[in-house]
C-alpha cells in the first residue's frame, strides 16, 4: 500500500537523534534548558523572526499567542472552518468565541471579504490558517486587521517554511503558532509547538505564560499554563530542522510533478497568493468524484485521505458558534482529497499514483 505520508527516519537522522537524546539524558536537565534555548534560536533564524518560544503543542502555541496579545473570555476571533478543529479548540480554551469565515474558492484560505461581513465590536483578533502549507492572503488580512485594530495570530501549524515574496509565514502577525506534531513537515517524536513573534514583549510574556505565569521563581504574576517544549523534543527537532529545507524542496518537486501530470484532468489544485510559496504539507486535489476516486485508489493500494470531512462549524462542540452557512467551505469539504506526499515518496510510486488517477478518469469520462 502506498501511504499518504511516511515518518520513518532516514538512518543518518535516526543515529543523530539517538545521539542527541543520549546527550540530554546524561545532562540530567530535562525542562527549560540549553537544548530548548538552542532550538528556539535556530527556529527563529529559520523563520526570520526575532523571537521563538517553544511550548507543548501547536494548540498551546495558539492559546498563548492569543493570551499574550490580550485576547480573553468573551472576545471574538475571526477564523476559518476549513482547518484542523484544533485551531478553534485553542480559541475556545481561552474562553473566546470563534467566528467562522468562509474561504476563497481558489486558495482555500481565509476570504477577507467574508470576514468583513462578520465584524462587530467584540471581534478582537483574526486567526488565518496557512492550510496544507499554503500561505493565506496576509497582505489583505493585515490591511483589514489594521482598519479594525485587530490582533493578528497566524495559524502556521502546517506551514514551516512557507513564504510570501521571500518573507516566511510566522512573520506577518503579532504572533504565529507552529506545531511539531509527528506528521508535520517539521515533526517531533511526540507533541511540541512554537510561537514566533517579532515583539520582544510578546515573547517575554509567552515565556512566563508557558511556565505557570511565573514572573520570577515562585512568583506567579500572570494566569499561565504549564506547556514547555521539553529538552528531548528540542534536541530531536534540532537534528530534524537541518533537513527541513531539503525535505520541503522534495515536497515541492512532488507537488509540481502532480500538477504537471494531472493538469489536463477535470480536477483543481490549490492556488497560491501572488508571490506565495507553499511547503505542501499536504497535496490536495478538488474533485467532484471524491468518493469514487477514493475507493478506486484504495482498490489499487493507494492511500488518500480527507482533510477535513466535517467543517469545524458543523462539529458538535462548535455548532453553537456558527453564524451562517459557509458555502465555499461546505462545498470544498465534500470535494477535497489528499494524495500521497512525503519527502521519501519514490518517483516510481508517484508515477503509479498518477497513472491510476488517469485510469480512473478514463473509465469515468463518460459520466463526467
Ligand atoms: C492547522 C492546525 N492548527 C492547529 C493544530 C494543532 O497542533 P497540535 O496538534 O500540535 O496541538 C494543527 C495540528 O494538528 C493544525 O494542523
Amino acid at each position: 500500500m502506498i501511504p499518504l505520508t511516511d515518518i520513518a527516519l532516514e538512518p543518518d537522522l535516526y543515529r543523530e537523534i539517538k545521539k542527541n537524546i543520549n546527550k540530554v539524558i546524561d545532562s540530567k536537565n530535562y525542562i527549560l534548558g540549553h537544548e530548548l534555548e538552542k532550538f528556539e534560536k535556530t527556529f527563529a533564524k529559520f523563520i526570520g523572526a526575532k523571537e521563538a518560544v517553544g511550548v507543548g503543542s501547536g494548540t498551546d502555541a495558539l492559546r498563548l499567542a492569543l493570551r499574550a496579545n490580550g485576547i480573553s473570555a468573551g472576545d471574538k476571533v475571526l477564523t476559518v472552518s476549513l482547518t484542523s478543529p484544533f485551531t478553534s479548540v485553542a480559541i475556545m480554551e481561552e474562553g473566546a468565541i470563534p467566528v467562522f469565515c468562509d474561504v476563497d474558492e481558489k486558495t482555500w484560505t481565509m476570504d477577507v471579504h467574508d470576514s468583513a461581513v462578520r465584524i462587530d465590536k467584540k471581534v478582537k483578533a483574526i486567526m488565518p490558517v496557512h492550510i496544507y502549507g499554503n500561505p493565506a492572503d496576509m497582505k489583505t488580512i493585515l490591511k483589514f486587521a489594521k482598519t479594525y485594530k485587530l490582533a493578528v495570530i497566524e495559524d502556521a501549524c502546517q506551514a514551516h517554511g512557507a513564504a510570501i515574496k521571500g518573507t516566511k509565514v510566522g512573520n506577518f502577525s503579532d504572533a504565529a503558532a507552529f506545531s511539531f506534531y509527528p506528521t508535520k513537515n517539521l515533526g517531533g517524536l511526540g507533541d511540541g509547538g512554537m510561537v514566533t513573534t517579532n515583539s520582544r514583549k510578546v515573547a517575554k510574556m509567552i515565556k512566563m505564560l508557558r511556565h505557570g505565569g511565573q514572573a520570577k521563581r515562585f512568583w506567579h504574576a500572570y494566569r499561565g499554563i504549564n506547556s514547555r517544549l521539553d529538552e528531548i523534543q528540542a534536541a530531536i527537532l534540532s537534528a530534524k530542522i537541518k533537513r527541513l529545507n531539503k525535505h520541503n524542496l522534495l515536497r515541492t518537486t512532488i507537488a509540481k510533478r502532480y500538477q504537471r501530470a494531472l493538469g489536463n484532468l477535470p480536477l483543481e489544485f490549490q492556488d497560491t497568493v501572488e508571490g506565495g510559496v507553499s511547503v505542501n504539507h499536504l497535496f490536495v486535489i478538488r474533485t467532484k468524484q471524491r468518493p469514487q476516486l477514493y475507493t478506486f485508489l484504495k482498490s489499487k493500494n493507494i492511500t488518500t485521505d480527507v482533510y477535513y470531512p466535517t467543517p469545524v462549524h458543523e462539529q458538535p462542540i462548535f455548532k453553537k458558534f456558527a453564524q451562517s452557512a459557509l458555502p465555499v467551505t461546505e462545498k470544498l469539504s465534500k470535494e477535497l482529497l489528499a494524495l500521497p506526499i512525503f519527502p521519501k515518496l519514490k518517483t516510481s510510486h508517484q508515477e503509479y499514483v498518477i497513472s491510476m488517477i488517469h485510469k480512473f478518469y478514463d473509465t469515468h469520462r463518460k459520466s463526467i
